[in-house]
């Protein structure tokens, strides 16, 4: 049965192949409704009012809490602290537990398959604190090199960051694996960027065991916006507050303050409650689909559009084989400039994204400097493979001659 139908964007554009949806989901009737909803009849300041429109505020508020929390895997919603999204939530691990726990001489191993959010603020970090920052390298297939992983684990490790998913290639990372190395060689905390885990994969914080866990909800039918920060109890009652500002203090003096409880003592400011509630309800539309079954889907349409691509010459694919990617294509055609191809795809009303990812490291190992990428999703069919596929082919012979 066809999802498209319960997407308005896709419903209002039946000429749309929309492929690319790792960098952002369309929004299901049920987000926009949710929305809407919580305008209409819920709107006021969470946790700020003592009368009953606010009161109806935070419910909703904490309920969405409790349902996202639900998703990904935490027992405890009070260790689900709503952010902006990914990039917010590993800057506030960065800036919060970084500066206080991390000193010169210690190092921090990331890996060179992640994105700018997951690379970035450790780097700074890093620089800013005087610790090494070391690099695992990715192998041929483009999966992390675990030989360079364990080289780099020393009781110097402080901090491990390592991708769910790799939004470039669609690699997924055995985390639990990763783990484990960890734990039996160093007390190094363990930071993982789920921001293309929870939109494709059943997460589940608590038997993963790192140690923070960061996702976006706009890679998973939700708003844009939100996202989440899931750590540790003991870890975040240790923290020293990202932000400053109302909701997250307790008692504040003339000449000092403390700190209110988890969450809100990292949820400064009037919450996100709207976007808070879309999420939730994007969270719903996922359960109702199984994310068992979102990973199947993704992945037969990933297999199939792998083989068709490679089958025109020219072509070259990137990152492991089909059925161990997420819903990710990344490829090149010849010499053609992957913005070139985008732009061609796009006069068929294709969306695909052509750069660099947000993953220059990457790039760099891979010898590119941008490729072309189809991400595909639960309202994606067989059709978008097959206007891709024919665009490509349009496009090799308007630039035949960069096509060796
Ligand atoms: N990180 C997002 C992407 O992969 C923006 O496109």
């Amino acid at each position: 049965m066809s999802r498209r139908s319960d997407f308005p964007l896709l419903v209002a554009n039946p000429g749309l192949h929309y492929l690319d949806s790792a960098a952002t989901s369309q929004k299901p009737s049920v987000v926009l409704d949710a929305l809407r909803n919580f305008y209409e009849t819920a709107n006021a300041n969470p946790h700020r009012g003592a009368y009953a429109l606010s009161v109806a505020a935070t419910d909703a508020y904490d309920g969405a809490r409790q349902k996202v929390a639900g998703f990904v895997g935490v027992a405890d919603p009070d260790c689900l602290i709503f952010t902006r999204g990914t990039t917010e939530s590993l800057n506030l691990i960065a800036t919060s537990w970084g500066r206080t726990n991390l000193e010169a001489g210690d190092e921090i191993i990331v890996t060179a398959l992640d994105h700018h959010a997951n690379f970035v603020p450790w780097q700074q970090l890093a620089i800013s604190v005087g610790a090494t920052l070391r690099i695992c390298e990715i192998t041929s297939e483009g999966r992390l090199d675990l030989d360079c992983f364990a080289q780099f684990l020393s009781p110097k490790t402080k901090l491990v960051a390592v991708g769910h998913v790799s939004n470039a290639l669609g690699t997924i990372n055995p985390i639990k694996e990763i783990v484990a190395m960890v734990r039996e060689r160093t007390d190094a905390v363990i930071v993982c960027d789920g921001a293309q885990g929870v939109p494709h994969l059943r997460v589940g914080f608590d038997e993963l065991g790192v140690d923070f866990y960061a996702f976006s909800g706009h890679k998973m039918c939700g708003p844009m916006g939100i996202g989440g920060l899931i750590g540790k109890r003991e870890l975040l009652e240790a923290m020293p507050p990202y932000q400053m500002g109302g909701d997250m203090v307790e008692f504040v003096y003339d000449d000092r303050t403390t700190w209110n409880v988890l969450p809100h003592k990292f949820e400064a400011g009037t919450p996100n409650a709207a976007d808070a509630v879309g999420l939730a309800a994007a969270v719903g539309y996922l359960e109702g689909i199984g994310m068992d079954e979102v990973l199947r889907h993704e992945r037969s349409l990933v297999a199939e559009a792998s083989e068709r691509l490679s089958q025109i010459e020219g072509i070259t694919i990137y990152g492991p084989p089909a059925a161990e990617r997420s819903g990710v294509v990344s490829f090149t055609l010849g010499d053609v400039h992957p913005h070139d191809l985008a732009t061609i795809l796009d006069g068929d009303g294709i969306c695909i994204r052509a750069g660099n990812h947000c993953a220059q490291p990457l790039m760099r190992r891979l010898d590119v400097s941008a490729t072309a990428r189809a991400s595909f999703y639960v309202y994606n069919e067989k059709s978008d493979i097959d206007a891709l596929v024919e665009g490509v082919l349009k496009a090799k012979e308007i630039f035949g001659h960069a096509v060796v």
